[in-house]
């Protein structure tokens, strides 16, 4: 039996924020990266959104705190919001998510990405940070009833951001298309947001403000997939080593995608190979078409500027080493095992966390 189901209604394109006016809002809640506090983007949109009353709420970090999610808690709980915005990246809407979770009464949630990659903002998770471990917290509530992606946030993206991120999207769509729960609905979004993802980012990357949109909503169809049939062992050690390197979400999957292809190919081969004839890889057999793709990874990871090794990232040998085991003891723990096509087993994560430190 497969099931689909995506609560989010999902308002798209040039000028989409000014739906935001149409939500009769009363009490806003509005979680802001402040990077759009300063250049005074937020409070154009909340101005847009003509609530009564309004409390804006910018101290998001990257990779959020259980700490910030429960501080945002308590003033969420004074305020009493009827709706809760959030305005950001994969940081900004996971803490809002949380926030919205937490705070013990309902509250419609409302979430405008600016970084095409996450997929928060059709997603049941968020993912907390506490003691150097990512916690992903999974639950339908924390998925929003509305999301807005509008193209003129992503004017400015620096280049470094669009290839983190991108590579974001592409190990969403990829580990989607072979996860355990995958299914009719969901390979059709994964495999279109590959496809949209890898052939347009190096255009995004360079410059080319056109494709952004198209690229913004592949991040949001790969949200899609994932949320459904579940993400693998690439996700599960790039909770782990975001915990305790603190590099960004996108960069680490960039490190770990195409080792981690090679581990499952054993038994999701045949689907990787048609992942790679889909997006022109080409390749015959199976295995040659595997290879293809992890080649084409690889080559799109070096044309945007990405490091191949944790060493290039700027980890040292000697720091992995140091914490290997509470590394791989927190990539057993993540929930994002249980979907990965093949068992993983602590011998797996230490060989491709072998293979990713790179020689110093
Ligand atoms: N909930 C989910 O389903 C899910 C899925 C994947 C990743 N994540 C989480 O999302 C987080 C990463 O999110 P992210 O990659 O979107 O980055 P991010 O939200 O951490 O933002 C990174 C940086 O980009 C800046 N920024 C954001 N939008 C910008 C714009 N339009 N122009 C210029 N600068 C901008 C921010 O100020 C910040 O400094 C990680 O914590 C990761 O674990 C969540
Ligand atoms: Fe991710």
């Amino acid at each position: 039996m497969e099931q689909f189901s995506c609560k989010t209604r999902i308002i798209s394109g040039d000028g989409a924020l000014r739906a935001l006016g149409e939500l009769n809002i009363r009490r806003l809640f509005f979680v802001a990266d402040p990077y759009f506090v300063k250049n005074g983007v937020a409070q154009q949109i909340v101005a847009a959104a003509k609530a009564e009353k309004t409390e804006i709420f910018s101290k998001i970090s990257p990779d959020p705190s259980v700490e910030l999610a429960a501080e945002g808690t308590k003033a969420v709980q004074e305020f009493k919001p009827d709706t809760l915005v959030a305005l950001g990246g994969g940081s900004a809407m996971d803490c809002a998510k949380a926030m919205v979770y937490f705070a013990g009464f309902p509250i419609r949630l409302i979430a405008i990405p600016t970084t095409s990659g996450s997929g928060s903002e059709v997603t049941d998770f968020s993912i907390l940070t506490h003691n150097g471990v990512k916690h992903p917290l999974i639950d339908t509530i924390l998925q929003p009833e509305v999301a807005i992606l509008d193209n003129s946030l992503l004017w400015e993206l620096p280049p470094s951001l669009i290839a983190d991120t991108g590579f974001d999207i592409l190990s969403h769509a990829l580990e989607a298309y072979v996860a355990k729960n995958a299914g009719a609905v969901t390979d059709a979004l994964a495999k279109d947001a590959f496809c949209c993802a890898f052939a347009l980012l190096p255009a995004s990357f360079s410059g080319n403000k056109a494709v952004r949109g198209k690229v913004h909503i592949a991040a949001t169809m790969a949200g899609m997939a994932f949320n459904q049939a579940g993400l693998g062992l690439c996700h599960a050690m790039a909770h782990s080593l975001g915990g305790a390197f603190h590099l960004p979400h996108g960069r680490l999957n960039a490190i770990l995608l195409p080792k981690v292809i090679q581990c499952n190919a054993l038994i999701a081969g045949d689907k990787y190979a048609r992942l790679a004839r889909a997006a022109d890889f080409g390749g015959a057999a199976d295995a040659v078409a595997v290879r293809n793709l992890i080649a084409g990874l690889t080559r799109l990871r070096k044309q945007l500027q990405l490091p191949e090794t944790l060493l290039q990232a700027g980890i040292s040998p000697r720091e992995v080493r140091a914490q290997s085991q509470q590394i791989v003891e927190a990539t057993l723990a993540d929930p994002c095992c249980k979907t990965n096509p093949l068992g993983v087993e602590g011998y797996m994560v230490h060989r491709i966390l072998d293979g990713v430190t790179g020689r110093g």
